[in-house]
């Protein structure tokens, strides 16, 4: 699908969005740097999570997540300029080149904000599912995380 075809398709598909409480892992990670670490083994761009990560937690067999950022967090979304939102707990399932019930990032468009429910990692293309819908876009875009906006950026240790 080209890229930008997917608000247009949103604007005519009805979603709804069920939101599950799971038992997360009870044993959290504080280092963020591991928390991008994580995506990249898996396949995925850093860029897919933005600078202020506080910690997360995940369980290596079922690859169920929560990452908790140190507020919640608004990045304009390359190439199209989208507003993208970030809630302070993303949580889902993170498996080798497949993130599947997600929850916590949101996009604006057509006056409304849309659930990313689900992120894979396809060739160099990332592929955003929401719902029954998805858009692409190259990997490349993402290969640098964003700082949230309006904020001052907290750079990782370089
Ligand atoms: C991790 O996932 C496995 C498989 O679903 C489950 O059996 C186990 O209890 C989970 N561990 C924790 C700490 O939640």
């Amino acid at each position: 699908m080209a890229p930008g075809s997917l608000f247009f398709l949103l604007s005519f598909v009805f979603l709804s969005f069920p939101h599950f409480s799971r038992p997360l892992n009870p044993n959290p990670n504080t280092n963020p740097n591991s928390a991008y670490d994580e995506l990249k083994n898996r396949g995925f761009p850093i860029g897919l999570l933005p600078t202020n990560v506080r910690g997360y937690s995940l369980n290596r067999s079922s690859g169920v997540f929560a990452v908790d950022l140190d507020d919640r967090c608004r990045i304009t979304l390359p190439p199209d300029n989208y507003l993208a939102a970030y809630s302070p707990r993303i949580t889902g399932k993170l498996n080798e080149r497949r993130i599947s019930e997600l929850d916590g990032i949101r996009v604006r468009a057509f006056f409304r904000w849309w659930s990313i429910t689900g992120i894979r990692s396809s060739g160099d293309d990332v592929v955003f599912e929401v719902g029954v819908t998805s858009a692409k876009y190259p990997s490349r875009n993402f290969g640098e995380s964003p700082d949230c906006e309006g904020r001052r950026p907290r750079k990782a240790s370089s």
